[in-house]
């Protein structure tokens, strides 16, 4: 092996814990290959209460006054820094919103009741976006609490303020429910588009992003591996580790990849050799490896995942899979790459002597233990008889 830094105590350890807590897994991966859906990142997180919509009277008060100037085009507002925007408001727009006939203008606009308004106070139009989006948490408090724990709340805290609010996501009036049948599941991911552009295009024309632009409601976007609300940094704690969970949420749905002529033995193959096998510790609990162990993504990639390559020879496969070994595995031969089973099970033409182990193992270990019960069955008999 050559691994190029000595692996630390971290890693010894968990090697050791291997070693003592085999049976153990053993019995693990028998009672359980599937996972529950808590267990993976970016999980749906229990529903909360819905915002109560406002007194119908309220809503009409507190809204047709407005429109009586705002429903045309024409006015504009401008800020400090020069730049003009619009205060049109479309009313089909506005009615169509999930907020439209619900709450009222002045239900978010609190400080707005007659004209003219109070003096804006925002220098650019980021700072006015930045300013008006604190007044959705006043009655979607539970959507904000779950924010607070997210990456993205940790840079507009900092002072970043390309970091997104509700409002970049949501919109302010033309907010459509993500849950309706009616909001195709691509809308959300092109939120996620307007910042992260560059990710976006890798993303596009990788094998779950085709789908997605076609509709396909069983590939991953954005959030299905990210979450929503609370994003955390992948670059850090355990989301390494536990990335295989994402993927086997789908992967290792037989129900889900039979429909696409793929195979779900992908997650069990993982997990039963020796990269899943010490992975799958670390992401029960055992801590954060010293070294990055392989996961999925790091042989077939992340926002690039691609079809594998139909009808190329063996030989390129092979250098290719060693191209991916050797990104930890500094200088092995291509032939390194056999050391991998392709995510076959062992069988006796494939991987004869894991394929012997295996069955010595399943054959010899209850033949010991029925040979030990006969052993000590003998012992207390002659104890008895022989007194
Ligand atoms: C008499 C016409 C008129 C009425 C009535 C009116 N507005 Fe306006 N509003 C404007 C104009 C014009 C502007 C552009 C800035 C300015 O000249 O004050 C504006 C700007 C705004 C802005 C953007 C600037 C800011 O202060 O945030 C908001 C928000 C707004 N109005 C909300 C409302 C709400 C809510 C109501 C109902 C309570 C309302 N307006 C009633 C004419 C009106
Ligand atoms: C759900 C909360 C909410 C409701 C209800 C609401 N607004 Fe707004 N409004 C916002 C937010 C947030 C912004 C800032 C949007 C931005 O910067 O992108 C805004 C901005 C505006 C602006 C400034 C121009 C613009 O579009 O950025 C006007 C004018 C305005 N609202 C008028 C209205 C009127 C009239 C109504 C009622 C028909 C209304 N708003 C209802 C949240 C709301
Ligand atoms: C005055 C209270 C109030 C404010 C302020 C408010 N909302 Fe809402 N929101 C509601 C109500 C009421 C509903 C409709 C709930 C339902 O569909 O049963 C709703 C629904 C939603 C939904 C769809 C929820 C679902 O379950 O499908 C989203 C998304 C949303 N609001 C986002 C926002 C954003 C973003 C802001 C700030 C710009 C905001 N809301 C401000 C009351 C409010
Ligand atoms: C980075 C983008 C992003 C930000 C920021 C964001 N949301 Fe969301 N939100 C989403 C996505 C995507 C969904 C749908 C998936 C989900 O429910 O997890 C969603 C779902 C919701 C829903 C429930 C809709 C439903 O159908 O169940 C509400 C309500 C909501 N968000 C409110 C808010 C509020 C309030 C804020 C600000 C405190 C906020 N969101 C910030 C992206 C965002
Ligand atoms: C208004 C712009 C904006 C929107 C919309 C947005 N992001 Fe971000 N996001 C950022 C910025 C800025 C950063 C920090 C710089 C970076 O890592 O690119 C960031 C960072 C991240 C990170 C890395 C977190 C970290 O700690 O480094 C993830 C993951 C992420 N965003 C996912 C998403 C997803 C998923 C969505 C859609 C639901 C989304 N973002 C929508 C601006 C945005
Ligand atoms: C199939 C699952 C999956 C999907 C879909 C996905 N990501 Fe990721 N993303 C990951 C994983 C896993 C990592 C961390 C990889 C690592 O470094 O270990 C990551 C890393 C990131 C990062 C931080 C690191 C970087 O490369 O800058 C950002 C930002 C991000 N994703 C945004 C997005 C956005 C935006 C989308 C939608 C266009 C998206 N992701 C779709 C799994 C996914
Ligand atoms: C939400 C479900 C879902 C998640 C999560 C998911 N995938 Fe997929 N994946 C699919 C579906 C469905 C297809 C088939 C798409 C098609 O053929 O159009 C697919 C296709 C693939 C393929 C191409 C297989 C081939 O040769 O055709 C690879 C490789 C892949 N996914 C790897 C991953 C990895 C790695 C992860 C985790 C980072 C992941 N997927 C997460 C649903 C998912
Ligand atoms: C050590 C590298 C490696 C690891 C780790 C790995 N794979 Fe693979 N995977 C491959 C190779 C090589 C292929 C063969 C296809 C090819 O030539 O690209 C493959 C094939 C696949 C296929 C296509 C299966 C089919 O029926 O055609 C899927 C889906 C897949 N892997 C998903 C996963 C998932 C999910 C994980 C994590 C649980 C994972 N892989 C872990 C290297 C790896
Ligand atoms: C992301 C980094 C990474 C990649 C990529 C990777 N490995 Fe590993 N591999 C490791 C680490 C770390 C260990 C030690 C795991 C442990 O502590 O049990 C390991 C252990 C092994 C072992 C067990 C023997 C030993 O001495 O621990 C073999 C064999 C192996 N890898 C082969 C491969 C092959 C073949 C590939 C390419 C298909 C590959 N690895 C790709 C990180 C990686």
């Amino acid at each position: 092996m050559t691994l190029e830094s000595p692996r630390n105590a971290q890693t010894w350890a968990a090697r050791s814990l291997l070693l003592v807590g085999l049976p153990a897994v053993a019995v693990l991966l028998l009672a359980s290959t599937a996972f529950a859906a808590d267990e993976a990142a970016g999980a749906p997180v229990a529903a909360v209460e819905k915002a109560k919509p406002s007194d119908p009277a309220a809503v009409k008060a507190g809204t047709e006054p407005c429109m009586e100037c705002h429903s045309s085009d024409g006015d504009t507002i401008t800020f400090a820094d020069g730049t003009e925007r619009s205060v049109y408001v479309d009313e089909k727009v506005w009615g169509g919103s999930v907020h439209g006939g619900r709450i009222a203008c002045t239900d978010c606009h609190r400080e707005i009741t007659d004209h003219p308004h109070p003096e804006l106070k925002a220098k650019t139009a980021r700072d006015y976006t930045l300013e008006r989006a604190v007044t959705c948490q006043r009655c979607h408090y539970a959507y904000y609490t779950r924010v607070l724990d997210s990456s993205h709340y940790d840079l507009l805290k900092k002072g970043n303020k390309d970091a997104p609010t509700c409002v970049d996501c949501h919109g302010s009036h033309a907010t459509k429910s993500p849950s309706d049948p009616k909001t195709p599941r691509s809308a959300m991911n092109a939120s996620c588009a307007k910042c992260h552009t560059k990710l976006y295009e890798k993303y596009k024309n990788s094998v779950h992003g085709k789908a997605l632009a076609e509709n396909n409601p069983d590939v991953p976007g954005c959030i299905d591996c990210h979450g929503a609300h609370s994003i955390v940094n992948p670059k850090q704690g355990d989301f390494h580790v536990r990335s295989y969970q994402v993927c086997a949420r789908c992967h290792g749905d037989e129900k889900i990849m039979s429909k696409y002529g793929l195979s779900s033995d992908v997650l069990t193959t993982y997990l039963d050799d020796f990269h899943g096998a010490s992975n799958r510790l670390y992401a029960q609990g055992a801590g954060i490896p010293g070294k990055p162990i392989a996961t999925c993504t790091d042989c077939h990639g992340i926002h690039d995942i691609a079809k594998g390559v139909e009808g190329s020879s063996p030989e390129v496969t092979r250098k290719r899979v060693a191209d991916t070994c050797r990104k930890c595995h500094k200088k092995v031969p291509d032939a390194f790459a056999d050391a991998w089973m392709s995510h076959y099970p062992p069988t006796l033409e494939a991987a004869p002597l894991v394929w012997g182990i295996k069955w010595a193992y399943r054959l010899l270990i209850p033949f010991i233990m029925l040979g030990l019960v006969i052993h000590i069955l003998l012992h207390l008999w002659r104890i008895r008889t022989h007194r």
